[in-house]
């Protein structure tokens, strides 16, 4: 019986999953630990509008668990040593350096928590994997941890999440399925899936808990994101056909979608995916298949990155070339930084390499975000264009509500599907721009007719 958890890592994951746990399991003591200081303090700052992470009802739930058997912390070793189960939640980011860089998973922070968990742990621990990772990792942190000196048993489990930023909680809540990798030919393992199993089945029906294998849990997340992305990707190719074309994307979308082989879902075509995990997640598989010599598996997956670099390219290309061949000097405002709406995270973004691309064309950017800073946008831009923060605040604007964003601007580029964006008043907003006024939609969330209609010029994404 699992009476306290640990969970390494207070991220995107980390923080709203163990929430979740304990709310769910009353009984169990939840410790989320992490090495950052400020992201701690955020977790238990007293106004929950500060919370380190913005989801839809994140906020209710800390407010009842906190402090009650959730608990935010950065002593390590003790949340390690009292617990009974360790979550490794740990980010596992795209190598930037050596063998493998611009590819292969770092597993860096994967291996510090095992040594640690190794060297502090003084009763026996199940180790769960929350964090994506290359398949047969679980036996790299199962050799680390054989090396712990105090005579402490350890059981690995792979339990992947699948949560998606802005809908976290509901999917945390209502979750398609668990799935828990574990040696099940073992008394050991089988008896960690049912401790894990347990938790869960404190609100997730039995029928959707799936048990594996190890490896095959920890490959079908990297498989899920990929099938995921390939559909986005399969998507945008079509809507560069679409234009030239007169099909429109949306309508050819709708009519697969109705065929239940293919499905609705994640068929919707944009400016790109981003996120911190599409790309990352791909390019591991990518690295993997290569590291056993499956080289048109590598090139096969590796499509899916450059049809998604393609389609961001495409649209900035779009934008100058509509606009007369040049935007240098122009006026254009950005809606949107998030990677998708509901979220405050802009990792891999697609506006940030619109934003490049247009900065290389000398524009003059305003930019609106319902819950990115102005501080990360900044950050964001320092990292891509190697520009300094200074030489960034000539020619970015950042806005804290769309006030004054509008005067005098040449056009309007939607990046982020935010809600607050299809209810503009939009012929206000005309009044205010130069002419020609131009919308280039690239999450198609506004009625073109519409748009048109009020005298824009406008531009979907396959349309
Ligand atoms: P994140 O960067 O938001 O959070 C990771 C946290 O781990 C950071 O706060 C970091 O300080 C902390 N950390 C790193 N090393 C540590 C150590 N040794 N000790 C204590 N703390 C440490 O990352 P995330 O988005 O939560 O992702 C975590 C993992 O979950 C990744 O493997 C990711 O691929 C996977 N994942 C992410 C999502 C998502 O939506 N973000 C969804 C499913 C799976
Ligand atoms: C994705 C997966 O959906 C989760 O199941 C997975 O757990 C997670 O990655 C992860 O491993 O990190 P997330 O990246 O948070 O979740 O968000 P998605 O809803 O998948 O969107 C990813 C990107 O694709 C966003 O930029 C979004 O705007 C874009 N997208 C999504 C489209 O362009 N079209 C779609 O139809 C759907």
């Amino acid at each position: 019986m699992i009476k306290s958890i640990c969970c390494i890592g207070a991220g995107y994951v980390g923080g709203p999953t163990m929430a979740v746990i304990a709310l769910k399991n009353p009984h169990i003591k939840v410790t989320v630990v992490d090495v950052n200081q400020d992201r701690i303090n955020a977790w238990n700052s007293q106004d929950l509008d500060f919370l380190p992470i913005y989801e839809p009802g994140l906020a209710d739930i800390v407010a009842k668990t906190r402090n009650v058997n959730l608990f935010f912390s950065t002593n390590v070793d003790e949340a390690i040593d009292q617990s009974d189960m360790i979550f490794i939640s740990v980010n596992t980011p795209t190598k930037t350096y050596g063998i493998g860089k611009g590819m292969a998973a770092d597993l860096k922070y994967i291996e510090l928590c095992a040594r640690q968990i190794a060297r502090v742990s003084t009763t026996d621990k199940i180790v769960v994997e929350k964090s994506t990772l290359p398949v047969r990792t679980a036996s790299t942190i199962k050799s680390i941890l054989k090396q712990s000196h105090n005579n402490v048993k350890f059981e690995i489990l792979s339990n992947p999440e699948f949560l998606a930023e802005g809908t976290a909680i509901t999917d945390l809540l209502n979750p398609d399925r668990v799935l828990i990798g574990g040696d099940y030919h073992t008394e050991g393992g089988k008896n960690a899936i049912v401790a894990l199993t347990g938790i869960y089945l404190n609100w997730v029906t039995g029928d959707k808990i799936i048990t594996t294998n190890i490896w095959s849990s920890e490959l079908s997340k990297l498989t899920a994101n990929a099938f995921l992305a390939q559909r986005i990707a399969s998507v945008n190719a079509m809507s560069a056909i679409c234009e030239v074309t007169e099909a429109n994307v949306d309508e050819v979308a709708y009519a697969i979608g109705k065929d239940t082989r293919i499905g609705e879902k994640f068929l919707k075509a944009s400016v790109g995916f981003g996120g911190s995990c599409f790309q990352k997640d791909i390019l591991n598989l990518v690295y993997i298949a290569k590291s056993f010599s499956l080289n048109e598996v590598a090139d096969y997956w590796e499509q899916v990155i450059l049809m998604n670099n393609y389609q961001k390219k495409r649209f900035a290309q779009k934008v100058v070339q509509k606009m007369f061949n040049t935007v240098s000097g122009k006026k254009i405002v950005l809606l949107g930084w998030a990677f998708k709406k509901d979220t405050n995270d802009s990792r891999e973004s697609a506006a940030i390499d619109i934003a490049n691309y247009l900065i290389e064309e000398q524009a003059e950017l305003h930019i609106y975000d319902p819950k990115v800073t102005a501080q990360q946008i900044f950050s964001d831009l320092e990292r891509i264009t190697d520009d300094n923060l200074q030489h960034l605040q000539e020619k970015v604007h950042i806005y804290n509500s769309t006030d004054a964003i509008f005067n005098n601007a040449h056009a309007l580029i939607i990046l982020t599907e935010w809600d607050e964006f299809k209810v503009y008043n939009y012929k206000y907003i005309k009044n205010q721009m130069l002419e020609p006024a131009f919308i280039f939609d690239g999450r198609n969330v506004l009625n073109s007719a519409e748009i048109q209609e009020i005298g824009f010029q406008y531009y979907g994404i396959g349309k």
